[in-house]
């Protein structure tokens, strides 16, 4: 059998990463300390498919009590959310830097293919839209969002260097906002943000004129793309986009939002903050020919799941 390590694998994306990995028929050991996870997102695995290690990634990895031998280790571990790396802005340098390092040196170990979710913030604000790989981003090295930005492209660097130098069969994947079921209510994400305001029948928060634009990746989507990077053979040092390029305002995803849940769009101005991107759009090209990918769900059909899964979670 198959035995795959999944840091943050108790997250929004790591828990659905584990539900893909454990129907493919493989072992899965999560490392997360829950600082921004739940166990209860794993709940519906058992310990025989899933084992739940409750540590911090930043500290020296506890071997005595890991698998000597992995074929994979996925690095999800990092607070993802503005709200939480704020928050946490230390911890974020840290499991981003430190953190990846101990994965690195694990996966080097146990002779495993490494997967860093990296993320569309490596690009910063960016210039050119849609943003493609070779695009080296314009990112502001001490601002607020720094802790999160600068790391991960620290962990960019040091993964391409474990390529270079140890020869690690590792992929870069940068992320672009994910959205779907076990999103937190309360992380500060537009997804959330809206679905909680409009099941609340309260005015959609807009941050600035509205007219920035973003790109949705539904999870199961998102899922697949990781999944497929983590089987292609051939692609060490590879950095690959994984989102959906169809890009829209956030004035036009509140009129969507407001539409499903079937209210009167009412708008709440708020401030921009520091440093947020004017445009989010994937180039996929890439993805679409080394990896054969590219999502398929439609952003009306995730969001009603979303809406679903948040109803479930006792929102009105
Ligand atoms: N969701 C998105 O839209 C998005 C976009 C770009 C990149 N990403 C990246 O994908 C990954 C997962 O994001 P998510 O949205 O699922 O976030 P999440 O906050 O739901 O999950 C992150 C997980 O990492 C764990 N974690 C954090 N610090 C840790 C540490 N020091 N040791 C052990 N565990 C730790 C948390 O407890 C949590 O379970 C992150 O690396 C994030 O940067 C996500």
């Amino acid at each position: 059998m198959k035995t795959a390590l999944v840091t943050g694998g108790a997250g929004f994306i790591g828990s659905h990463l584990v539900d893909r990995l454990v129907s493919e028929g493989i072992r899965v050991v999560v490392l997360d300390n829950l600082a921004t996870g739940n166990w209860d997102n794993l709940a519906h695995h058992d310990e025989q498919h899933v084992t739940r290690v409750l540590w911090d990634v930043s500290e020296p990895w506890p071997d005595d009590i890991l698998p000597r031998a992995v074929d994979w280790v996925f690095h999800l571990a990092s607070p993802a959310s503005p709200v939480h790396y704020r928050r946490l802005a230390v911890q974020t340098l840290m499991v981003n830097s430190v953190g990846t390092k101990h994965a690195l040196d694990f996966a080097l170990r146990s002779h495993a293919r490494f997967i860093l979710a990296s993320t569309s913030e490596s690009y910063g604000d960016p210039e050119v839209s849609p943003q493609p790989e070779t695009y080296w981003g314009r990112v502001n090295p001490v601002g607020p969002r720094s802790c999160y930005d600068e790391s991960k492209r620290f962990g960019e660097a040091l993964t391409s260097e474990y390529v270079r130098t140890y020869d690690l069969d590792a992929r870069i994947l940068r992320f672009f906002n994910c959205y779907g079921p076990r999103m937190q209510a309360e992380d500060g994400r537009v997804v959330p943000n809206f679905v909680r305001q409009a099941l609340q029948g309260e005015a959609l928060t807009v941050y600035g004129t509205g007219q920035q634009t973003r790109s949705f990746c539904y999870v199961s989507d998102e899922v697949d793309g990781i999944w497929r990077a983590a089987v292609a053979d051939g692609i060490a040092g590879e950095i690959i986009n994984i989102g959906n390029p169809e890009e829209r305002t956030i004035l036009n995803f509140a009129e969507m939002v407001a539409d499903i849940a079937g209210i009167t769009l009412q708008i709440e101005p708020r401030p921009l903050p520091p440093d947020d991107p004017t445009n989010r759009c994937p180039d996929i090209s890439k993805a679409r020919r080394i990896l054969g990918w590219e999502p398929r769900t439609d952003l009306r059909v995730g969001l009603e799941e979303t809406f679903r899964f948040f109803r479930s979670q006792g929102s009105p």
